[in-house]
């Protein structure tokens, strides 16, 4: 297929938003009964489930640090998820996705508080239109903080990228697929500190800093809205309670 055109000449994108404009965003805290902490997360057509377990026993026991927690994470799409025939196992880009998102997350997370212990996190992509993995890394942080773990601060994450010619926030699918460029950053904001940034693509030397600008710009609105969701959730009068 022919590349689509991608930005009107009055600046309108394929999904009606304008170049700095997140998708519509819906999160909610505590959605699955058999976790310890979950979370949903919607970033227009992109949904995202996430899971935690734990901190919980090592299997195989021999496996355990003495010092710290594991981490793990499995980021998987559903065959669902996609238009595409996917194969039903875990695929070398899910392998390094996971690897990705737990790498972004062990910056955060205080693992030398549960020794011997493991917290396991499952991130199910149900449909993907673009920034599954920042979606999924939003999720994640909001699921720990759900099962309560002890975090430096939540991980925010989104998508910037470059499409005809234009620097762009938060790709749906069609932008990742035709743009120029696709940069996922995911930062912890309290500290100002990026724990993800990769680049698919090209953008100039000038256009680089204007690029994280915008991803910060979207990472502080999607992170007041992951508090706010978890506010939604603990700060609710439980049922029949005053
Ligand atoms: O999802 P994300 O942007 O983090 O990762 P990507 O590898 O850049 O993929 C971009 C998009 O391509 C995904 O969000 C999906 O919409 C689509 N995709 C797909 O349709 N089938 C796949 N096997 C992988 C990705």
């Amino acid at each position: 297929m022919s590349k689509p055109k991608l930005i009107t000449e009055d600046g309108i994108r394929t999904d009606g938003r304008r170049f700095d404009e997140l998708r519509p965003i819906r999160m909610e805290v505590g959605v699955l009964d058999k976790s310890d902490g979950s979370a949903y997360v919607e970033f227009g057509k992109t949904r995202v489930f996430a899971a935690v377990f734990g901190p919980r026993e090592v299997h195989p026991r021999h496996l355990s640090l003495p010092d710290r927690a594991i981490l793990n994470c499995r980021y998987h799409m559903t065959s669902f998820s996609v238009e595409e025939r996917k194969p039903l196992g875990m695929t070398r880009r899910e392998v390094e996705l996971s690897k990705v998102i737990r790498e972004a997350l062990e910056t955060v997370v205080f693992l030398e508080e549960f020794p011997r212990t493991s917290i396991d996190i499952y991130i199910e992509v149900v449909q993907a239109d673009g920034g599954t993995r920042t979606t999924g890394l939003t999720a994640a942080s909001l699921a720990l903080a759900d099962a309560g773990i002890p975090m430096a601060d939540l991980i925010a994450a989104v998508a910037v990228g470059k499409v005809d010619g234009q620097l762009v926030l938060d790709l749906n699918d069609v932008e990742d697929k035709y743009g120029e460029a696709d940069m996922p950053i995911a930062m912890a904001p309290r500290f100002n500190s990026i724990v993800l940034l990769q680049l698919n693509g090209r953008i100039s030397k000038d256009e680089f800093p204007k690029a994280l600008a915008l991803a910060k710009k979207g990472i502080m609105e999607i992170y007041r809205l992951q508090r706010e969701a978890l506010k939604r959730k603990y700060s609710a009068t439980p049922e029949g309670g005053m």
